[in-house]
Order: structure tokens, then sequence, then C-alpha cells
């Protein structure tokens, strides 16, 4: 598939952006590559109505492992693409962004901004054993963000945190139940379950999509959360909030499917949103530079 389209410029920005807040307006969802369509999967059940642009920088991705600049600099350039697409809200689907970059996005982009993080609130309230897994990128678990959602409710929980090495990649190649993938996992869920571990945070929006394999390792010993339920509600909350809640299309109307758009050939995002979520779209490539990745195909980290 072609490039579609190049960076906006800040003037395409200016007369496209919906600051003003147009309800009609398509929700922006990105993600590092295909984990936010496990968000996207929760945005549609909770707000059918609700038109949505999913981008996955899939080129870039896994983010997990790149630098806090880079990280930074690609979520600012697809937000700002995605303003100029004109979307009312945009939600941050990746917990790495969000903790390495939720701060000056939100101070850049002028329309409302939903990020996402590990559910170790949930967690902490949950735990029966007061012992829980946390399974997320080497970003998140290192963010300062992070730090202190453990410092505030960590007090009297033990939370194994265990990077996720690995487990994007498998995603991004549609790898969701292979030999390899499931001895990987092995070996990150069975020292916590060793640990008198009872809960597992899934800190990264790709790993919703491994629940089965996870299911057939951990059976029901760990109660898994993801949060995508509860970041679809808090979009809700906050376009009512704005205004910005699309009207309800007329019975008669179509039911409106999301656009999906990837930084690389969108073949692996097209085969998951078919099998996963049983949405058949074509994938729209496009080229989104930023001041770390100029050329359109670079891979500079
Ligand atoms: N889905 C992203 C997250 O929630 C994955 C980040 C990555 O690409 O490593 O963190």
């Amino acid at each position: 598939m072609p490039p579609l389209s190049a960076s906006p410029t800040p003037a395409d920005i200016a007369s496209l952006s919906n600051a003003g807040g147009d309800s009609r307006a398509p929700v922006g969802i990105f993600d590092s590559g295909l984990g936010g369509l496990s968000v996207l999967r929760a945005v549609r059940a909770q707000l059918p109505d609700e038109a949505i642009l999913y981008v996955a920088d899939s080129l870039y991705a896994p983010y997990g492992e790149r630098d806090d600049d880079f990280i930074a600099d690609r979520t600012l350039a697809i937000g700002q693409w995605l303003v100029g697409q004109g979307a009312k809200a945009l939600v941050v689907a990746c917990n790495t962004a969000t903790a390495q970059s939720i701060a000056l996005v939100r101070e850049k982009l002028s329309i409302p901004l939903i990020g996402v993080e590990p559910g170790i609130k949930p967690a902490a309230l949950q735990s029966k054993t007061r012992v829980a897994g946390v399974l997320a990128t080497y970003s998140t678990l290192r963010s300062a963000r992070f730090q202190t959602l453990l410092e505030r409710y960590a007090a009297d929980c033990r939370f194994l945190c265990q990077p996720g090495h690995g487990l994007v990649q498998a995603v991004e190649r549609c790898d969701v139940g292979s030999t390899e993938l499931r001895a990987l996992l092995r070996g990150y869920l069975e020292p916590m379950l060793d640990a008198g571990a009872d809960t597992l945070v899934l800190g990264c929006t790709h790993y919703p999509f491994l629940d089965a394999a996870i299911r057939d390792i951990v059976g029901d010993r760990l109660m898994l959360i993801d949060t995508s339920v509860a970041i679809a509600r808090q979009l809700e909350r906050v376009l009512a909030q704005h205004g910005l809640r699309a009207d309800r299309p007329a019975e008669t109307a179509a039911p409106v499917l999301p656009r999906f758009y990837s930084t690389s050939d969108g073949c692996h995002q097209q085969q998951l949103t078919r099998s996963l979520l049983q949405i058949e779209a074509a994938v729209e490539r496009v080229v989104i530079p930023s001041r770390r990745t100029a050329a359109p195909d670079s891979q500079a980290a």
C-alpha cells in the first residue's frame, strides 16, 4: 500500500483542529502498534456511536525498549497528525507512551487527552494474598509515573514487576499462542505463582490479546487486570464533560467502522483486526514524520 499523506503543517492543524469541539468528529486512538486495538474494542463496546481513527505506529514498535525522547517525539507527532485529521479527543492507548510523554503531549495539544496506566490500584484493592504480578514494558516499569503509582497504592501489597520482553513483538507478528510465546510467558508467570501472587496486572495494551495463552498457564490462579473497559468509561466521561458525545445515528444508519492507519504495511493489523476483533476493514499506510524519524523508513532510536 502506498503512503497516504505526510504530517500536516501547523496551518493545516489550525484549520482542521476540532479544538472548538465538533461532537460529530472522530475520536483518535493511538498505540505503538496493535495493542491499542484492545482499547478500541472496549471503546466500540462502550461508545458504539463514536467514529474512530486508529493509528498503529508499527514501523517503530516496540516503544518499550526505546529512549524516552523517542517515545515522546512519536507520541506528539501522531497526536498532532490525528488533530490534523479532525480528531475531537485522543486516547493514548499505550502505557509506555503515556508513562513517558502524556504531560508533554497534554501541554501541546488542544483536544482532550486520555492516557492509560497499569491497573495497580484495582490490583491492590482486589488481591487477597497481597502479592500481585505486573507485566509491562521495561520503559513503563522504569518510568517515574509508574514508580509514583506504586508508591501510592503498594503500601500493603507486594508488586512483582516483570518486563515482558518479546511479548509486544509476538503480538505485532500476530503470534498469540505459539510454543515459543507460551514458553516466554511461562518464564514470566511461574515465578509470580511461586511467590504467592493471585493477581496479574496486564500493564501493556498488547497483553490482553495474550489472555488465552496466559489462562492456559495460570488457570484461574491469577485474576487478570485489564484496564481497557475503565479507559472506555473514562473517555465517555471526558467526552460528556466537553459536550463532545456523538449523537445517536438514525436507526437505519449503517454502523460506523473505525478507520485504521499504520506507519507500516498494515498486513498484521488487518489480520489481527479480523481474527480478534471480527472487523473487516482496510488499513491505510501513512507517513508521519517526526524530529527523530525524519526519513520515512528511518529506524533511528
Ligand atoms: N501497547 C504498548 C503499551 O501499552 C506497547 C509498548 C511497546 O511498543 O513496547 O505499553
